[in-house]
Order: C-alpha cells, then structure tokens, then sequence
C-alpha cells in the first residue's frame, strides 16, 4: 500500500511527464534498447530507429499505462489485468526485463526531472514501478 505521501509523489512526477515526448523517447530508445540491447529482441516487428512513428506509438501507450496505474494506487491488480494478461500469456516477456526497464525509467526522471525527483519522488517511483512490473509479472506462474 501506498502512503498519502508516496501517493502524492508519484502523482506529481506524472504530471511533469505525461504528454512529454522527449521523455518518452528517452526512456526506451536511448536507456533501455541502447543499455540493454537484449531488450530489443522483443520489439522486432517495429521499427526502432531513433524517434520512429512505431517507439513514440508504443512509448505513448505504456507511459499511458502508467498513468492508469497512478490513478488506481490502491488497486493496481484490476487496473493492470489487462496488460497483465498480454505481457504474461501473448508476449512472454521474460520478468527480468521489467528490472531494466524500471531501471531506465528511474534513471530517465532522475536526468530530466533533477528539481522535481528528489530522495522522496525516487523512493515513491521506485516502489510505484516495482509493484506495477510486479502484477505484470504475477502470472507467470
Ligand atoms: C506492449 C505496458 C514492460 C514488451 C505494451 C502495451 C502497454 C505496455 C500498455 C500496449 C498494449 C496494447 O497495445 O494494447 C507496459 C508497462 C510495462 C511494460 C506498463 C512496465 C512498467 C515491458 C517490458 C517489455 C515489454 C519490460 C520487454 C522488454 C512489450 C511488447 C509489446 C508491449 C513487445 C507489444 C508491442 C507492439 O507490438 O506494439 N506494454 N509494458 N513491455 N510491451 Fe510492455
């Protein structure tokens, strides 16, 4: 569960970078398929050039999806099934990409956001993006 105060840290950070495109951009071309280049195995079907129509398309969908999620603090579980389901049963993600990307999300708000993320934005993040790769991960097994 979520404190008033973690629950207000990550809705403020979500403020700063909903709609922000560059941030977007960064967080999975430049961190995540550029620092973990394995990551890209599952994205061969699009095209993932340096700011292509296919990364800020599916950019745009997960940071909605995190949007959803920062909504629904206290029921992460219903928000989330659907993707759930699709990451566990259709794309078969391996659990350990969740930690990269977790990582490169932290890193990304760290970079851009250096006023707004500070120790108190970083630990509620934190905790946010595990419990949520956390349920997208529960159905594995
Ligand atoms: C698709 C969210 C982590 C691989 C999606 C979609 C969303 C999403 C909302 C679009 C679903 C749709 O089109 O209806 C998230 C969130 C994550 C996460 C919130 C963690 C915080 C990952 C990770 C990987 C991954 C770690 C693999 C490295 C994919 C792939 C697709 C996808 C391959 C399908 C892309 C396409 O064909 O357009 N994800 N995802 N996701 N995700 Fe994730």
């Amino acid at each position: 569960t979520f404190s008033a105060a973690e629950k207000a840290a990550i809705i403020s950070i979500w403020d700063n970078i909903s709609g922000n495109v560059k941030i977007i951009m960064l967080t999975f071309d430049s961190r995540l398929f550029l620092s973990f280049p394995q990551t890209k195995t599952y994205f061969n079907h699009l095209d993932l050039r340096h700011g292509s129509t296919d990364l800020r398309r599916h950019g745009g969908k997960v940071l909605g999806a995190l949007g959803e999620a920062a909504k629904h603090l206290d029921n992460l579980e219903d928000a989330l099934a659907k993707i759930s389901d699709l990451h566990a049963y259709n794309l078969r993600v391996d659990p350990g990409n969740f930690e990269l990307l977790s990582h490169c999300i932290l890193v990304v708000l760290a970079s851009h956001l250096p006023n707004d993320f500070d120790t108190t934005a970083h630990a509620a993040w934190d905790k946010f993006i595990h419990t949520v790769s956390g349920v997208l991960t529960s159905k594995y097994r």
